[in-house]
């Protein structure tokens, strides 16, 4: 199984200030690329909670990493439920907590897990099949012009949003959609491919994040993380595209105003040229560090 190259890794190891003793959550901890580099840097005593959504994932991770013993743990969940998990493993304050938002390219590459259009498979798109019912080819086949007209443009700030779900609702008359490729492929027949970009890109990242609620997840996640943290702890939070990065914006320039937590960065860090050519997926990836107050100090 291909590995997830870890993105922005110094930044997020120099931003969130780590000592050998903290302890550490990593709410998204994919394939564990940060969470190792979390864990050398916490050595010897630092103890790290990865969770992860995606069983599969989890699986490969957890066997990965435990040589760690018992200074990585790992916890299948979602982080909407951030605090009860992190109490219920022993981390009821810790130092930092980061979030790398999105989908590993282990999940993107499962063809069956249906996230991609380059490999074919069901449209699914579920993180957590064991405990999520909505599906992509329920969205698609069931939801009416003017939800998917929305879910397309809120979602994946698609274009050509009405347009695309007049067809998909013209076509699923004669032949619902079943498959990733079907749907990509009466995608790229009215919308045409601009650069490297592939035309069904915005539709199906939509899809993706009305399948898992992904904004949904990450604002009810961001005030237990502030909860989480000793005084001075630090949050990372890595998003992909701007609807996402915007909530974090919006959210923690709030929680700064109501004296919960400082900014560290005027401005988001974004990666280096040399990372976007060494590692490509990097390349619309942001990273703001937010430090809780110390309301004693
Ligand atoms: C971009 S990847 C993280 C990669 C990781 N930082 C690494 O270095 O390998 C995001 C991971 O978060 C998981 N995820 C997404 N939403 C989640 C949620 N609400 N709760 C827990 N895990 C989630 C995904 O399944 C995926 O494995």
């Amino acid at each position: 199984m291909p590995g997830h190259v870890p993105v922005l890794l110094p930044d997020v190891l120099a931003g969130l200030h780590l000592q050998s003793e903290n302890n550490v959550i990593d709410a998204t901890l994919g394939g564990g690329g940060h969470a190792e580099a979390l864990l050398e840097t916490i050595s010897p005593d630092g103890r790290l909670l990865g969770i992860e959504t995606d069983q599969r994932t989890l699986n490969v991770t957890r066997h990965r990493l435990e040589r760690y013993g018992s200074r990585f743990n790992a916890a299948h969940g979602n982080f909407r439920d951030l605090r009860g998990i992190a109490t219920a493993h022993g981390f009821p304050a810790v130092d930092a907590i980061l979030f790398d938002l999105g989908v590993s390219s282990m999940t993107l590459d499962e063809g069956d897990r249906g996230f991609s259009f380059q490999h074919d498979g069901p449209l699914d798109m579920r993180f957590d099949p064991t405990t999520q019912t909505l599906t992509a080819a329920d969205i698609i086949n069931t939801w009416s012009a003017a939800e998917l007209v929305r879910c397309f443009r809120e979602l994946g700030e698609e274009r050509m949003a009405n347009r695309l779900a007049d067809i998909i609702v013209m076509s699923r008359r004669t032949q619902p959609f079943t498959s990733t490729v079907q749907l990509a492929t009466d995608i790229a027949a009215v919308k045409h491919q601009r650069g490297r970009i592939h035309p069904a890109t915005q539709v199906f990242q939509a899809l993706r994040m009305a399948v898992n609620d992904e904004l949904g997840a990450i604002s009810a996640a961001l005030p237990q993380a502030v909860d989480l943290l000793r005084p001075n702890g630090r949050l990372a939070v890595i998003t992909f595209h701007s609807i996402e990065d915007r909530l974090v914006k919006q959210w923690s320039r709030q929680a700064a105003k109501a004296g919960q937590v400082s900014l560290v960065n005027k401005h988001v860090i974004v990666p280096s040229r040399q990372e976007q050519v060494a590692n490509p997926k990097s390349r619309s990836a942001k990273l703001r560090l937010i430090e809780k107050i110390n309301s004693t100090a």
